[in-house]
């Protein structure tokens, strides 16, 4: 069949040339719109989210049967319009669950064995262990907020380490109840509870400043706060002063308040995606600053493996359908 991919990189091409030999591959560096100056004859598209496949574009795909998007959302799909025309469209449910969860992790094991200093110490020839003291995450309570995909994986993961997990999320997972001794509780209890808290639910107008300077109080003195998942979870600003007056002793952030133009953290691998979008405020500035903050630049979700998922599963999406069947069909 004939297979038009639009928006890749290079190992990406090499990638669908190996692994879809026997089929006719085309490829566009630019994304698909109905820009187009001629008409494409290919049977199958694949794209990312700088395309926009509404009426117009597929007018211009007179043979198009099937559309393999290589992202989780697909509000770049005009899904009603491609069902009027019994085009398929599949994308990639999941590919970072552990990724963003082991990341977690890594900022928690940062703040608790002060890496970061210890790095930049013994770089400058300082072997001094004075300043360098940590502590144990067995037997710490670790407060997970939102126990879907990634803060299944960090409750599995502080289980591990023995550390005693409880959790705050409307939808409880019974397994995690059964298997790894987790308990929920509400919001307030968990704060008041964790020696460190993570977050992982989404950004909404529900949680926006789900901690804010309302609640921010209530956090048990010397706690520490991870956010992996987004910025405008937590109020800048009420962080700030958390940190100043010792409620907080440290905080790991993979997310900045006013990244909200980001949808998928892949826009962020993308030439197209100007970081200066990322608003960083004076409290983010305070907060990069601050010696008792690790921020990673939104690099969660950013590992070989991840990315090598995406490309895994839109082949296995464009295989299936060349098979004749439809997995992970968006609809
Ligand atoms: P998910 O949809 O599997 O899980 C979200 C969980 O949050 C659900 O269990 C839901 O019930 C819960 N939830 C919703 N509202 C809540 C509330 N008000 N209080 C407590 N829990 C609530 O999502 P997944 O895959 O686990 O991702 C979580 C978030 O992580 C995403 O929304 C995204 O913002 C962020 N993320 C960050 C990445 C990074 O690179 N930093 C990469 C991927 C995701």
């Amino acid at each position: 069949m004939k297979i038009a991919f639009f928006e890749l990189e290079e190992w990406e091409k090499k990638y669908f040339q190996k692994e879809l030999a026997d089929q006719e591959l085309s490829f566009v560096d630019e994304p698909l719109t109905d820009e187009l100056d001629q008409k494409i004859d290919a049977e199958i598209v694949s794209v990312f989210i700088y395309s926009k496949v509404d009426a117009k574009t597929l007018d211009k795909l007179p043979n198009l049967k099937f559309i393999a998007t290589r992202s989780t959302g697909y509000d770049h799909i005009d899904i009603a319009e491609c069902k009027k025309r019994n085009i398929v469209v599949s994308n990639v449910p999941s590919y970072g669950e552990n990724t963003v969860a082991e990341h977690t992790f890594a900022l928690i094991l940062a703040l608790s064995r002060k890496i970061v200093e210890s790095a930049n110490q013994t770089r400058l020839g300082n072997f001094d262990l004075s300043q360098l003291r940590g502590f144990d995450l067995k037997g710490k309570t670790i407060g997970v907020v939102g126990t879907g995909k990634i803060g299944s994986h960090v409750v599995r993961m502080a289980h591990g380490f023995e550390m005693r997990p409880i959790a705050y999320d409307p939808f409880p997972n019974n397994d995690l109840i059964d298997h790894f001794s987790l308990d929920y509780v509400d919001l307030d209890d968990l704060l008041s509870k964790s020696d460190i808290i993570t977050l992982h639910l989404p950004l909404n107008e529900k949680t926006r400043y789900l901690i804010s300077a309302k609640n921010i109080g209530k956090i048990k003195k010397g706690a520490y706060l991870i956010n992996t998942a987004r910025g405008g979870l937590v109020e800048t600003t009420a962080l700030v002063s958390a940190l100043q007056d010792g409620t907080l002793a440290g905080v790991g952030i993979d997310v900045l308040e006013g990244e909200s133009d980001i949808k998928e953290e892949w826009q962020l691998l993308s030439k197209k995606f100007s970081r200066v979008q990322a608003t960083i405020d004076m409290a983010n500035n305070i907060l990069l600053k601050n010696p008792k903050v690790i921020v990673t630049p939104h690099n969660a979700f950013n590992s070989k493996e991840a990315l090598q998922r995406i490309m895994n599963t839109t082949k296995e999406n464009i295989a299936a359908f060349l098979a004749g069947k439809t997995i992970n069909e968006a609809k």
